[in-house]
């Protein structure tokens, strides 16, 4: 499957979950490439830090510009069994090319700082390129979720009544393990001390996608 982590928005947990993806389902005995499309490009960062730490990501990564993300992930699809493509934070040509070759994109959304603008101009993003991509399924995962259940509620009503994104049940509150364990180039399935609860949720997450993207081959 190939997977965007998209959105319009920086800092809302992009790349964070792209390579604690392609961490996870690599570790699951996929083949995973991780492809970084986003020119700050903190995606290769992040396997930099991981070869420092591990000797080797366990998956292959690669960066990726404007109509190569398209071409290139065409080219190399039927060597893996996932790609995942960290778009960056704007409305780019590598991220609609991204979204033009992708089976699903998932935008993480921080409830506090949420605004309808940001949720109209990307679900507009994303209706555009299913007109030409029809088969592009958009999730929408709560990040950064704290304490405060009105604004998590808010944006998840938002965005259900914006009806272009099915909401992930798996969410991921704020929680310093997830930037620690990235600056180390590990999953939080992987740091240590161990944070149980973070492990939960990041599990639950890789596990919807699976489940989700599992039903909708099932259906094609
Ligand atoms: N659930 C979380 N809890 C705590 N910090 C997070 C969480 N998700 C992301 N971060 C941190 O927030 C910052 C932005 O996340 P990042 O994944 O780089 O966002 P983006 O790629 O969308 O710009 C990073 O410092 C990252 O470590
Ligand atoms: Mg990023």
């Amino acid at each position: 499957m190939i997977y965007t982590i998209g959105g319009i928005k920086g800092g809302s947990g992009k790349t964070t979950i792209a390579v604690s993806l392609a961490v996870v389902l690599s570790q699951m005995g996929r083949s995973v490439l991780l492809v970084d499309a986003d020119i700050q490009a903190t995606a290769t960062e992040f396997s930099r830090w991981r070869t420092e730490s591990l000797g080797d990501t366990g998956f292959t990564s690669i960066q990726l510009a404007e109509m190569q993300v398209r071409n290139e992930v065409r080219k190399l699809k039927a060597n893996y069994d996932d790609i995942i493509i960290d778009a960056g934070g704007r409305d780019t040509a590598s991220q609609r090319a991204a979204l033009i070759v992708s089976d699903a994109v998932i935008v993480p959304f921080a409830p506090r700082s949420f605004d309808i603008w940001t949720l109209e101009q990307v679900e507009r993003l994303i209706k555009e390129i299913q007109i030409a991509n029809p088969n592009l399924e958009a999730y929408a995962v709560l990040n950064k979720v704290d304490q405060n259940q009105r604004d998590r509620k808010d944006a998840l009503q938002y965005i259900k009544e914006g009806g272009t994104f099915e909401c992930l049940k798996a969410q991921l509150h704020e929680r310093k393990v997830f930037a620690n364990a990235a600056a180390s180039g590990l999953a939080v399935t992987e740091a240590k001390p161990k944070n149980p609860k973070a492990i939960e949720e990041l599990t639950a997450l890789v596990e919807e996608v699976v489940v989700l993207e599992s039903k909708k081959r099932a259906v094609a």
